[in-house]
């Protein structure tokens, strides 16, 4: 499909500034895209540097709320979108068991603004592509794989909200026609994730010799997604997945939390070997589990292998090291990222 003027909400978070790079960087797309983000804590301009330089007549930015439905609406109009990825969501967790109100907000009523407009600006929006989680189908025991007929289960405030917006994207297509995607995907980890989700949480404190908490008994499951596979998987859909349909999108990657963080640090060991000659592992600390905490996450992606001919090109192994080598290289980056609302955030809530 051509898409002449694409709207990407939460570009400057960690999946949307990766697509963007990839869209811009490494496809044949050759329309505009508008970049809408709040810039919360987790939006960093940064993340996009080089971006508008490289291409300053096919990228725009705005600092806007999507849930400011006025601006939202100029801002389609102004710029004549025809193609809506949808990012943009409060993503964490344990923020959500915390505060769930802003998660509520974000992610239902400003994906509720986006349909509403692309219902309205039906003759030449041609796309609303919804970018969601595996969360919503809710936790897996030892066996078995989510499925796109999977039953929505989801377990805490964050996956409820995704699988409500998940519900309003469907119902806009089966009502009004909107011609939308769903993909739902796994954990994903790679350059640019803000350091409170579990891995670059890790690589940063096994690199620093700080505490390596891990929650309960560290045997939960994550089934990890390279953020550029899951980024080529996502324009596959986009130029041709069927609308209204849903893919899920995985790394085939399961891995209990502990082995991912064995992993981490002996990896850091081989390139930083620890000065006392005692190894990362030892800062590993066991801490309160998270309540609702879900037990197993893992996809069967046979429909966008089948029918679009995608498979994630990196192993966790191969994936892994290059995530941790960006993050030794980008040290700047870190520190920025790390001087703002992170402190707070990290006294709150590791005390
Ligand atoms: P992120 O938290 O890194 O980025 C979210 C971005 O959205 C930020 O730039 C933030 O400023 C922006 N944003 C938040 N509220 C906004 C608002 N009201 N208006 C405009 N912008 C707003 O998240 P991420 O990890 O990049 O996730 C992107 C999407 O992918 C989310 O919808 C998330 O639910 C989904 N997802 C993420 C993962 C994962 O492992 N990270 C897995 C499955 C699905
Ligand atoms: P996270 O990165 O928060 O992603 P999600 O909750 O969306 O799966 O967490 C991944 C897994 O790691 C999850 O099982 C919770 C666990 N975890 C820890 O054990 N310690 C931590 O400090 C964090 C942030 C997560």
């Amino acid at each position: 499909m051509i898409m002449k003027n694409v709207l990407v909400t939460g570009g400057c978070g960690f999946i949307g500034s990766n697509f963007i790079r990839y869209l811009m960087e490494e496809t044949d797309f050759a329309g505009r895209i508008v970049n809408v983000d709040k810039l919360t804590y987790a939006g960093n301009p940064e993340n996009l540097q080089g971006i508008s330089e490289n291409y300053p007549d096919r990228y725009v930015f705005h600092k806007a709320d999507i849930c400011d439905a006025d601006l939202m609406r100029k801002i389609f109009y102004d710029y004549d979108v025809d193609a809506v990825c949808h990012f943009a969501a409060e993503s964490h967790v344990d923020r959500s068991i915390r505060r769930p109100g802003g998660f509520i907000h974000t992610n239902i009523l400003g994906t509720f603004n986006l349909l509403e407009i692309a219902r309205k600006k039906r003759d030449t929006v041609s796309l609303f592509h919804h970018v969601s989680t595996d969360e919503v189908y809710g936790s897996l025991g030892e066996e078995g794989l989510f499925t796109e007929e999977t039953p929505y289960r989801p377990n805490s405030p964050y996956s409820a909200s995704k699988a409500a917006s998940d519900h309003l994207v469907r119902a806009y297509h089966e009502t009004y026609g909107v011609p939308t995607l769903i993909t739902n995907c796994s954990n994903n980890y790679g350059p640019y994730q803000f350091p409170e989700k579990l891995i670059p949480l890790m690589i940063l404190n096994a690199k620093e010799g700080k505490p390596l908490p891990v929650y309960g008994d560290g045997r939960n499951i994550r089934d990890w997604l390279y953020v550029k596979d899951h980024c080529e998987a996502i324009w596959t859909v986009i130029q041709s997945g069927s609308r209204g349909e849903t893919y899920n999108i995985g790394g085939a990657s399961e891995m209990e939390n502990i082995a991912v963080v064995n992993m981490i640090c002996d990896i850091l060991d081989e390139i930083l070997p620890p000065a006392q000659g005692q190894g990362r592992r030892s800062l590993i600390t066991f801490v309160k589990d998270r309540p609702g905490h879900d037990r197993r996450y893992a996809i069967d992606f046979t429909k966008v292998q089948d029918e679009l001919k995608w498979f994630p090109r990196e192993s966790f192994s191969t994936g892994i090291r290059k995530t941790i080598d960006w993050y030794l290289r980008n040290g700047t980056w870190v520190e920025n990222i790390r001087s703002g609302e992170y402190q707070a955030w990290i006294a709150e809530h590791y005390g």
